[in-house]
């Protein structure tokens, strides 16, 4: 009953997609558990060396033979001020004080290569490879496709699906607004592009030929059948995904999922210099006072990492970076399985009971 375009061309059971996490959630156990329930499993990536981007994509063939998508970010050159870094070294020096940290760390690099990264996703036979924060080359949009990889963009406008669509794509992510974690927004027009799944679904669908996969928001069977009937080929779910067992968050973090509500995020530019929604933290508070430029991504996520980790260790959630969706009442801690059977359960009973 669930089957579509994309369910055929991914020779995946269920059109459902766990959403790929940077930053630990997306373990091998939580992307081979979605694929063998029948969705797509997909790891958030964007963090990780080439090295480990191989061997975490070992660990998953271990733990799997159906398909499963890898995601990155495609890289960006930081620009900023000497200025404005060493402003912010020494302003997040007050919080290394309170967690016991060295002050002002060396920082050798701000993010992985994303050519290497790149180099790993084609060595790799991997199904699906998605990508946020804009498009990439041409030259590597043609290797993936020769080696058979389904290649996915993410937009969060119509605008933006247009230009994924025009540069061979085969999918669109729809990131609407209630999205947890980064936005994928790339195109400057001036726009904070912040449009709710529920407006940018059916648009985007009018305006592009191919499949559009429906993100933001969605947490059970409800948003699945809704994002179907929207038009869209897929869901991609990530904050119900956050509290599972297999989720490699911090059980501090999978607390707060567990008792926030729809109304405790908020997006935020203080961790990393880019927007990205989260629950609500001191850290962001305080940050909305900070009276210089907080420098552009990834510079501040690199810079805020040693305060972030040590907030983690320290079991202190208000300097760590919480992100999840707009969706939060309604997260739990099943399994991964039994979430993906549930939410395929539920849509089947709405749509017996709305044909009655
Ligand atoms: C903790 C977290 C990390 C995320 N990391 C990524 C990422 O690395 N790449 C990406 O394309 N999207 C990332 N996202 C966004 C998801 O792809 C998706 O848009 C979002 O989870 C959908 O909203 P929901 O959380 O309400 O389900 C992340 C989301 C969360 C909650």
């Amino acid at each position: 009953m669930f089957e579509t375009e994309l369910t055929r061309t991914l020779k995946i059971r269920y059109p459902i997609f766990q959403a790929p996490m940077a930053g630990g959630p997306t373990t091998p156990d939580l992307v081979a558990a979605v694929s063998n329930a029948g969705g797509l499993g997909n790891v958030g990536a964007g963090y990780l060396t080439p090295d480990q981007l191989r061997s975490t994509i070992h660990e998953i063939k271990q733990r799997t033979d159906q398909p499963f998508g890898v995601n990155l970010f495609v890289g960006e050159q930081p620009v900023e001020s000497e200025e404005a870094i060493a402003q912010m070294a020494s302003y997040l020096d007050t919080y290394r004080y309170k967690l016991g940290l060295t002050p002002n760390p060396s920082i050798l690099k701000y993010s992985e290569s994303f050519e290497e990264q790149m180099q790993v996703i084609l060595e790799e036979k991997i199904a699906v490879c998605s990508f946020t924060f804009g498009i990439p080359p041409q030259d590597m949009i043609q290797a993936m496709k020769q080696r058979g990889i389904v290649v996915i963009g993410t937009a969060t406008t119509v605008e933006e699906a247009i230009q994924v669509e025009a540069s061979g794509l085969d999918a669109i992510v729809a990131q609407g607004s209630e999205a947890g974690g980064h936005r994928g927004t790339f195109l400057n027009n001036g726009s904070d592009a912040l449009i709710g799944t529920m407006a940018l679904v059916p648009q985007m669908v009018d305006r592009v030929s191919i499949p559009v996969i429906a993100s933001g928001g969605i947490m059970d069977g409800r948003g699945l059948v809704a994002s179907l009937a929207l038009g869209a080929a897929a869901v991609q779910m990530g904050t119900a995904f956050l509290a599972s067992p297999e989720s490699g968050a911090h059980t501090t973090y999978k607390q707060k999922i567990l008792s926030a509500h729809e109304d405790s995020t908020a997006i935020t530019i203080a961790y990393s210099g880019k927007p990205a929604r989260g629950i609500r933290t001191t850290f962001m508070k305080d940050m909305q006072q900070y009276p210089g430029t907080i420098p552009a991504y990834p510079i501040q996520h690199t810079m805020t990492k040693d305060i972030r980790q040590a907030s983690a260790k320290a079991n202190n959630p208000e300097y760590m970076s919480l992100w999840a969706g707009q969706g939060l009442r309604l997260a739990n801690d099943h399994a991964a399985a039994a979430i993906v059977k549930q939410t395929i359960d539920q849509a089947n009973m709405l749509i017996q009971k709305m044909s009655k």
